[in-house]
């Protein structure tokens, strides 16, 4: 079990608390996920979301933890849930960041702060030494996300979308600890 599934990390980093999820969560994380603007983006939500889909999901993110393929934080403003990042373990020393943010959070470097912090928590804890990630080509403000956290581009392919219901081309990224 990733010992993450019950941490919180550092709530100091641009007022974003990366925290576990709990099952009060639910009612946020629907909201969040409902958005076409955010759907779109992902590869994995549906749309439309499906009613009392989300406390399922948070079950799923408490399996994945305790499996040990990965883990997923809230991202806690301190008042309410903004978001959503996932480290998913693809090697031994390799996990996917993903990450997703409720429409009315974006634009504050929430998610910027989120992934850097997932990206660290990945190398210092999990034993990672690279970080990959990805993002629609017709999603800028993820590319900059990306680039502001030092992340590589390494090449394009083509990414499953469950919202567009259609393979969407995807941009690749690597982001290495230091010295690996
Ligand atoms: C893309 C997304 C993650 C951005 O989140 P966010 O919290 O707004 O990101 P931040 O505020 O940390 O940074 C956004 C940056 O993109 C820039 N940006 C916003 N819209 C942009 C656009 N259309 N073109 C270029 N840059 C843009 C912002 O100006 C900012 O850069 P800056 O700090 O240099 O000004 C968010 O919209 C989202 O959740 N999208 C859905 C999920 C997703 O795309 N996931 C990626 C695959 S894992």
């Amino acid at each position: 079990m990733l010992s993450g599934a019950t941490e919180t990390l550092d709530d100091t980093c641009d007022g974003v608390r990366l925290r576990p999820f709990r099952a009060g969560d639910a009612a946020a994380l629907q909201t969040i996920c409902a958005g076409w603007r955010m759907a779109r983006m992902t590869s994995r939500i549906p749309h439309p979301y499906p009613a009392r889909a989300a406390p399922r999901r948070i079950a799923e993110r408490e399996a994945l933890a305790e499996s040990g393929r990965g883990i997923s934080f809230c991202l806690d403003s301190g008042r309410v849930v903004t978001g959503v990042v996932t480290l998913r373990r693809q090697g031994q020393r390799r996990h996917q960041l993903g990450y997703s943010i409720g429409d009315a959070w974006g634009g504050l470097g929430f998610t910027t702060a989120a992934a850097q912090q997932a990206s660290a928590y990945a190398f210092a804890a999990l034993g990672a030494d690279s970080v990959r990630a990805g993002h629609y080509f017709d999603t800028p403000a993820s590319q900059r996300v990306l680039e502001k956290c030092n992340f590589r581009y390494t090449g394009s392919d083509w990414q499953w979308c469950q919202a567009r219901q259609q393979l969407v081309p995807c941009r690749r990224y690597l982001l290495q600890a230091a010295g690996a």
